[in-house]
């Protein structure tokens, strides 16, 4: 397993433990009874769910198919539309309830009904239809957090079109590759987006993705920043003036369960980012089922999930969820510390939110910030806090509880993954013992493993690799276009199961404590990045000759990319070259990829073989005692390479 896990020994020392209080536990959505309901019969447990929580069209007769492993399907002869599910069924009861209440970084408040969103859902997917944009088209969206991108992935699903949104952080180039990989050909984005105060020029990326991207023929342009943007005749269209003269009612696509919805691009352990296909009757069960027990969702509540629409958390429990939930929400479009650092507890004490979702990157950011922030505003509206991205160390936790949550409220340590569509391992609100740290166990209807190399299920005390066991309905359906990196990457390892690529322990109790990944995929404030995809940025560069990236252990960000670099020839290395290659990277990828340190150094450790040994410099960089070093071919390189990273890291703490 991975040298980045944890520290297994600190996490056995952690001996705190927090049972639901009484009063939360009598009002709780969760009850005990529901894992053995779903143990005694998931398939019928999870079709309970669907004909409970969704409306369908035609109701699904069939539960899971396993005709064709791992190529499972869910509800496949039923049909629904998302968007219906999301909106046009809560008209009637609860079309004045405010679905957003929207927050834009520069002072701005705009409250966005159900009704609302229904109308401006129906233009748009009206305008895409007159744009000549149809069922199984896919749609790329390129925003900020305004209300439109949610309006945009809505407008895709009611007219059939899955969409794939592209995290607003990321390059042109990143921006391209995905768009196509994934055949899109049309596209919704906006002049620019804000962010810390400063303009994303949105636009401009995608002007420069699109010239490498020719079948796309048409671009929406959501005006938000009023930056001057360039513009290509017939193929880009003015969001406002497309939907002007809309329709605001809109015909929904009704679609088969197994229709895709949306395919989200995540980092694997190769260079190359998957395209997570998600379809339309399981997920959005999964999501809705989950999203109610898992933040014990009520009618008065004011929900706030803090992650941004662009990665899964925000698909999953920003937009679908919650929506078919008939949830009310807060969506904030800007960045934690603008104007100040207490402009998230403005948030809180503003809307009375009552559950904030968040991952511990945050958490730890706001420990950094000092209490001084959330004391000047009345929190006491909370009642409930969620975690989710990476580990969450106990300390962090314990924070989170008492100085967001004043010392009562439940955390809910979530654990899951772009491709599980939704939440599977965390407490129960009201049910759970909670322990500082622990994702706690399976939600019902959820089962997983701890395994070793040879697929063997380990004892309660020991870790090893979690594995899932049984196909759940919002499991990705394949990678999109590369049904053999599916099976390879998931399903090859263990006849039968799902490797996750997570390190896991479960305790005696049998409570899953996460310990990180265990390939080269590294995990930067709750972002997952490929190695390999930094190395190749890194080589692009054309004084590179080589490069080497690790992830090290970071107080914030969880982990940190350690970049280790060969130059060429007589290129000579100096701090100006150093700040440039990171510029490199940050523009090849995005700003999330920028390496937080680069050594230079005249070689890499390597086997005789010629493989780098990640190993080695993951210990170097955490400052450890180094491991085997006798198959290495170039042994002298790592006490140069060593004395180099200490010096980057005395200038990193100074
Ligand atoms: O390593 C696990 C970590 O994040 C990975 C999934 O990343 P992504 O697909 O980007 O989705 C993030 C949001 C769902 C996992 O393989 N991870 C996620 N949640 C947790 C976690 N690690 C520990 N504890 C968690 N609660």
């Amino acid at each position: 397993m991975s040298s980045d896990s944890p520290n297994i020994t600190s996490l056995e020392l952690e001996d705190r433990r927090f049972p639901p209080p009484d009063d939360f536990a009598a009002q709780a959505n969760a009850r005990e009874e529901l894992y053995a309901e779903a143990a005694a019969d998931p398939e019928a447990f999870w079709t309970r769910q669907t004909t409970e929580l969704l409306t369908w069209e035609t109701p699904p007769t069939q539960g899971v198919d396993r005709s064709n492993p791992p190529f499972f399907t869910w509800f496949a002869d039923g049909t629904l539309n998302a968007s219906v599910n999301c909106l046009d069924r809560h008209l009637e009861t609860r079309g004045d309830r405010v679905a957003f209440h929207w927050e834009g970084e520069p002072d701005e408040r705009v409250d966005i009904t159900y009704r609302d969103l229904h109308e401006r859902v129906c233009r748009l997917a009206n305008g895409l239809r007159a744009r000549g944009v149809g069922k199984g088209d896919r749609v790329a969206i390129y925003l900020g957090m305004v209300p439109e991108i949610v309006v945009a992935m809505l407008a895709c699903a009611r007219i059939g079109a899955p969409h794939t949104v592209i995290f607003g952080g990321f390059s042109p180039d990143s921006v391209r590759d995905r768009v196509v990989d994934c055949g899109v050909t049309a596209m919704i984005t906006g002049d620019g987006a804000w962010r810390g105060g400063k303009l994303v020029a949105l636009k401009a990326n995608v002007d420069t993705a699109l010239e490498g991207a020719p079948d796309v023929h048409t671009c929406i342009v959501v005006r938000r920043t009023e930056n001057e943007v360039g513009w290509v005749e017939d193929r880009d269209v003015w969001y406002h003036d497309l939907v002007a003269d809309q329709p605001a009612e809109c015909a929904p696509e009704m679609v088969g369960a197994e229709h895709p919805l949306y395919i989200l691009y995540t980092s694997g352990s190769t260079g190359k980012p998957k395209g997570i296909l998600h379809t339309t009757g399981g997920y959005l069960t999964g999501v809705a089922a989950t999203h109610r027990w898992v933040f014990d969702l009520k009618d008065d509540d004011v929900y706030w999930c803090a992650a941004d629409a662009g990665w899964v958390t925000g698909h999953s429990y920003i937009v679908y969820g919650p929506l078919a939930n008939g949830a009310t929400s807060v969506l904030y479009e800007g960045a934690p510390g603008t104007p100040d650092k207490d402009r998230w507890w403005q948030i809180v004490e503003r809307y009375a939110v009552t559950i904030l979702y968040c991952a511990p990157t945050a958490i730890r950011t706001f420990m950094k910030w000092g209490v001084e922030y959330p004391k000047r505003h009345d929190l006491s509206s909370l009642r409930l806090l969620g975690s989710v991205g990476e580990p969450i160390n106990p300390e962090a936790w314990i924070w989170y509880r008492d100085t967001i949550g004043g010392g009562t409220c439940p955390v809910v340590d979530t654990w899951w993954q772009t491709e599980t569509g939704n939440i599977m391992i965390s407490p129960l609100p009201g049910v759970s013992t909670l322990k500082p740290g622990s994702a706690s166990r399976p939600l019902p209807g959820i089962t997983a493993d701890v395994v070793d190399g040879e697929g063997r299920s380990v004892p309660l005390g020991q870790g090893g690799y979690l594995v899932l066991t049984e196909p759940w309905p919002a499991m990705l359906r394949t990678l999109y276009g590369d049904d053999d990196r599916f099976v390879e990457t998931y399903w090859s390892q263990y006849e039968g199961m799902y490797l996750a690529g997570d390190g896991c322990r479960r305790d005696k109790d049998g409570d899953y404590w996460l310990l990180g990944r265990i390939d080269d995929v590294m995990n930067v404030s709750g972002h997952r990045l490929s190695t390999i995809e930094i190395e190749s940025a890194l080589v692009d560069h054309p004084k590179v000759a080589e490069a080497a990236v690790v992830g090290r252990s970071d107080e914030t960000t969880g982990q940190a990319i350690a970049a280790f670099v060969t130059l060429k020839g007589d290129v000579v290395g100096d701090e100006a070259l150093i700040a440039e290659l990171r510029q490199h990277v940050a523009t090849k990828i995005g700003g999330i990829a920028r390496p937080k340190s680069i050594v230079l150094t005249d070689d890499l450790p390597k086997t005789r073989s010629g493989k780098i040994m990640r190993r080695l410099l993951r210990d170097i960089s955490e400052n450890r005692q180094l491991g085997d070093v006798t198959t290495l071919a170039n042994e002298d390189v790592v006490s140069d390479i060593a004395g180099q990273a200490e010096k980057a890291r005395s200038a990193d703490s100074g």
